[in-house]
C-alpha cells in the first residue's frame, strides 16, 4: 500500500542529435548500461534504446531514446526521429569547435521543423578532455540561454553528469 498516492508509469520520448563522433551513442550506453566503449562504432541510420528509472514516490519514468547517426549522409533521416520527440538533446564535443557549429545547426533545424513545444538541451560532452578544450563553458551556457535550452557538460567516459542530464527531463514525462 502506498498510502493513497498514485504510482504512475510515465514516459519521455527523447532524440539525440549532433555531429558524428561527439559521443551520442556513448552517452546512451553509459545511461542505459553503465558502460563506456572506447572503440564505439559509428551509428548507421539510428538506434533505439530504452531505460526506466524509479522516482522516490514509486513513479517510474521510461526514457524512449532515439540515438541518431551524425554522419552527413544520414542528415535527411533526422526528422523521422525528432518529430514526435518531447525532448531533443543536441550534443557537441568540447574539444571540437566544428561540432559546436554543427550543434547550432541542429538547434536551428529543430526551431524550424521540430514540435513547437519540444524541450531542448545543449550538451558539451567529453568534459574529461578539459586539457584539450576548444569550446569555452561560457559559450555553451550563453548559446543555450539565448535559445531557451538546458545546458550541461558531461563525460560518457567518467559518467560525470550523465544521470543528471536525463533527470532534467523527468518533469516533461507524460
Ligand atoms: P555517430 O554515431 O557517428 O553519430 O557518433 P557518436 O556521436 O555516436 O559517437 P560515439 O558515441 O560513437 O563516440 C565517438 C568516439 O568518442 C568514441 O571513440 C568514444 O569512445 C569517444 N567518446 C565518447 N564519449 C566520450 C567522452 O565522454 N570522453 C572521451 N574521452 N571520449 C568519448
Ligand atoms: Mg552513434
Amino acid at each position: 500500500n502506498d498510502g493513497g498516492h498514485d504510482a504512475k508509469n510515465l514516459r519521455v520520448k527523447l532524440v539525440l542529435l549532433g555531429d558524428s563522433g561527439v559521443g551520442k551513442s556513448c552517452i546512451v550506453l553509459r545511461f542505459v548500461r553503465g558502460q563506456f566503449d572506447p572503440t564505439s562504432k559509428v551509428t548507421v541510420g539510428a538506434s533505439f534504446l530504452s531505460q526506466t528509472i524509479a522516482l522516490q514516490d514509486s513513479t517510474t519514468v521510461k526514457f524512449e531514446i532515439w540515438d541518431t547517426a551524425g554522419q552527413e549522409r544520414y542528415a535527411a533521416l533526422a526528422p523521422l526521429y525528432y518529430r514526435g520527440a518531447a525532448v531533443a538533446v543536441v550534443v557537441y564535443d568540447i574539444t571540437s569547435p566544428d561540432s559546436f557549429s554543427k550543434a547550432q545547426y541542429w538547434v536551428k533545424e529543430l526551431q524550424k521543423h521540430g514540435s513547437p513545444d519540444i524541450v531542448m538541451a545543449l550538451v558539451g560532452n567529453k568534459a574529461d578532455l578539459n586539457e584539450k578544450r576548444e569550446v569555452a563553458v561560457q559559450d555553451g551556457i550563453d548559446y543555450a540561454e539565448k535559445n531557451s535550452m538546458f545546458f550541461i557538460e558531461t563525460s560518457a567516459k567518467t559518467a560525470d553528469n550523465i544521470n543528471e542530464l536525463f533527470e532534467d527531463f523527468v518533469d516533461y514525462a507524460t
